[in-house]
């Protein structure tokens, strides 16, 4: 990829500049939780977007995606937005660090990335926290990790209609190979957890159903759980317990109080697998998984049939843990899956997948890798 991208860098602007990536991510438990001050548990993944950068000298940024084979130019005020959704990820970078003071000029780039798009593997945190990484460094302006990852969260915010939470930018900027992190996003703590299963792998099932987060579903399952948080009178749903959330019952819709519950339940099973995790009891880990997917499926209804259908296919195969992965409506499942079960479940998932709907599902091991960085 590095080569690639360094051949198109020189056909279009000659010369050369710097190299930098940063990752996808997978998320082990902890979904819908982030914006709910609650804990995640994610890692960085060897699958990123790289980026060769060079400062131009004028004000203007010129931009090639290599993926999407379109060359964008734009300036750095605010009405110089391009229409280009991949655009307006750099464009929002570059905006939201100029709005927390930092200098940037113009510079040239030719970029390009391996993380699948609209799988639920964040393509969009690595592309944010790639540029943001970047133009900290190249501009030397001292920005730290974490306003790095809310300057990737805000561009989602204000350029590009998605109200999402902290964890995929953190992932993306603080991954760290062979660990992953439990963060709790209301203190923004965080701690890396070594991840080696002895005897599992971890693999992802990607349904190659396209999700799309911008203007969706995404942002009403966010607001529902602000409601119920109001109604219940606490900040987050995160110091909500379900007797708290049942003396509101009448007061809220049922669709706010299934999201709510759901939400509950989530924040209770991550802390059950950290602990689970630390005795190396990989069957409770499972358990919570096969309960999340259920949770996203028929509490916060962001899954899909396709989805479902792949978990339930997993419970059959004897596969450890399984859930929908990510914001949901589409992508993949994350599997916690026994060395030994591997190829027959592999198998079996292509199949069986295939038969009913017509296309293979994609596989992804997982490795877990670091985030944000200068190559
Ligand atoms: C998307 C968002 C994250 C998080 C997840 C669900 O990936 O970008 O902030 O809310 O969905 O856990």
């Amino acid at each position: 990829m590095k080569a690639k991208i360094h051949e198109e860098f020189q056909k279009k602007f000659t010369g050369s500049g710097d190299i930098y990536a940063s990752a996808g991510r997978i998320n082990l438990i902890g979904e819908h939780t982030d914006y709910n001050g609650s804990f995640v548990f994610p890692g960085a993944i060897d699958k990123c977007i790289m980026a060769e950068i060079r400062k131009n000298g004028t004000d203007k940024v010129r931009a090639l995606s290599l993926d999407i084979n379109e060359y964008v130019e734009f300036g750095l005020r605010e009405e110089d937005a391009p229409k280009q959704a991949w655009a307006r990820y750099i464009f929002g970078v570059c905006r939201e660090i100029q709005k927390r003071g930092g200098v940037i000029g113009g510079f040239d780039t030719a970029f390009a990335g391996n993380v699948p798009l609209g799988a639920g593997m964040s393509s969009s945190a690595a592309l944010e926290s790639c540029f943001a990484f970047a133009l900290n460094d190249m501009w030397s302006l001292g920005i730290d990790k974490f306003e790095l990852a809310k300057i990737g969260q805000a561009t989602e915010h204000n350029y590009c209609g998605v109200n999402c939470g902290i964890m995929d930018q953190f992932a993306s900027v603080f991954g760290k190979k062979g660990n992953l992190m439990r963060l709790d996003c209301r203190s923004l703590e965080y701690q890396y957890f070594p991840f080696n299963p002895k005897g599992y792998k971890l693999v992802l099932v990607d349904s190659r159903v396209k999700h799309q987060l911008a203007g969706s579903p995404y942002n009403d399952r966010r607001n529902s759980c602000e409601r119920a948080a109001k109604a219940i009178g606490v900040e987050f749903l995160r110091d909500a317990t379900m007797e708290q959330l049942n003396a509101v019952k009448g007061k809220i819709s049922d669709e706010d109080y299934m999201r709510a519950e759901y939400v509950i339940g989530e924040t209770k099973r991550v802390l059950d697998v950290c602990e689970a995790l630390e005795k190396g009891d990989y069957e409770t880990v499972g358990a919570r998984m096969y309960e999340t997917h259920w949770g996203m499926s028929k509490l916060y209804e962001v899954s899909c049939e396709e989805l479902d259908f792949l978990a339930t296919l997993a419970k059959e195969c004897g596969v450890t843990g399984c859930r929908i992965m990510g914001g949901g409506f589409g992508g993949c499942t994350i599997n916690l899956v026994k060395d030994n079960l591997y190829d027959a479940f592999i198998a079996k998932a292509k199949e069986a997948f295939n038969a009913k709907y017509g296309h293979y599902p994609q596989i992804y091991d997982v490795v877990i890798s670091d985030g944000a960085h200068k190559e």
